[in-house]
């Protein structure tokens, strides 16, 4: 049987355009006015939302993306009422129960970032088993980033540094930018090319915050269960139209 995300891979060009995105990061925003406008549940939206993460997956590869990254859950998120919190980790243990074979079958590589043990044991695993599952494919590199804070990621990455430079493994005269980076958790992960985030806010909310330095930003003004393929060809669109400077002049 052809899922649609067999479709989406049968579809996706040969020949990628060079104005394609690499790598593109969304940040999920939303789910709460979606329901609200609705009259329904706040896990209404959450549950939609996890329907236009499938459609997101599809467009991302029918596009010939190479990356994608999802701010799924972040760490501010644990603040959240008892009950929401218990919803949306109720949908990722689903998500992960239903979703991942169909992933794995279908050339994606998951690799989750963020700090995992705070979840429930059987998440930890099922994290864990669908990373290993899947290290093998390469058609989509599919990044969940789940219990995530940017800052958090940095400070690790210089407590670590520091611990190494404490065991005499590390010289610090040494250290460049790059040598940084391989402490962070999406250590082997391209920078985003293009970050999005829907919902009509415009800010980072401590997602990428090191990676983000070059990162094209694109802002769009729909709720996250309502986004669709067309709304990622848009971006996709106007992506193309930038000009990447990377900090330096125009020749
Ligand atoms: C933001 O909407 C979204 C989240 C906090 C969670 C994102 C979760 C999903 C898209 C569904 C689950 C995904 C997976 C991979 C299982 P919000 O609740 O902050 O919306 P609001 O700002 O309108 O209140």
């Amino acid at each position: 049987m052809r899922t649609a995300l067999s479709q989406a891979i049968a579809e996706a060009p040969a020949d990628l355009s060079a104005t394609a995105p690499r790598h593109v990061a969304i940040i999920m925003d939303g789910n709460g006015r979606w329901a609200a406008s609705r009259h329904l549940p706040r896990v209404a939206g959450h549950r939609e939302g996890a329907r236009a993460v499938r459609r997101t997956i599809e467009a991302a590869m029918r596009h010939g993306v190479k990356w994608l990254t999802i701010y799924a859950f972040s760490s501010e998120n644990w603040r959240r009422s008892a009950g929401e919190v218990l919803d949306l980790t109720g949908l990722l243990r689903q998500y992960l129960r239903t979703e991942i074979a169909e992933l794995a079958s279908n050339g994606v590589r998951l690799r989750f970032i963020g700090d995992r043990t705070r979840f429930d044991p059987d998440i930890q695993q099922d994290l864990t088993q669908a990373e290993r599952g899947t290290s093998g494919n390469s058609r989509l590199n599919l990044t969940v980033a789940l219990s995530y804070g940017a800052r958090a990621e940095i400070l690790a990455a210089a407590r670590a540094m520091g611990e190494a430079v404490r065991d005499g493994k590390f010289d610090p005269d040494a250290l460049t930018e790059e040598g940084f980076a391989q402490f962070l958790s999406t250590d082997g992960i391209p920078d985003p090319d293009l970050i999005i985030r829907t919902s009509g806010e415009q800010r980072l909310s401590n997602f990428l915050l090191w990676q983000a330095a070059y990162a094209e930003l694109a802002f769009l003004d729909v709720l996250w269960p309502d986004f669709t393929e067309a709304h990622f060809a848009a971006a996709m669109a106007d992506y193309s139209r930038r000009e990447r400077r990377f900090g330096a002049r125009p020749a």
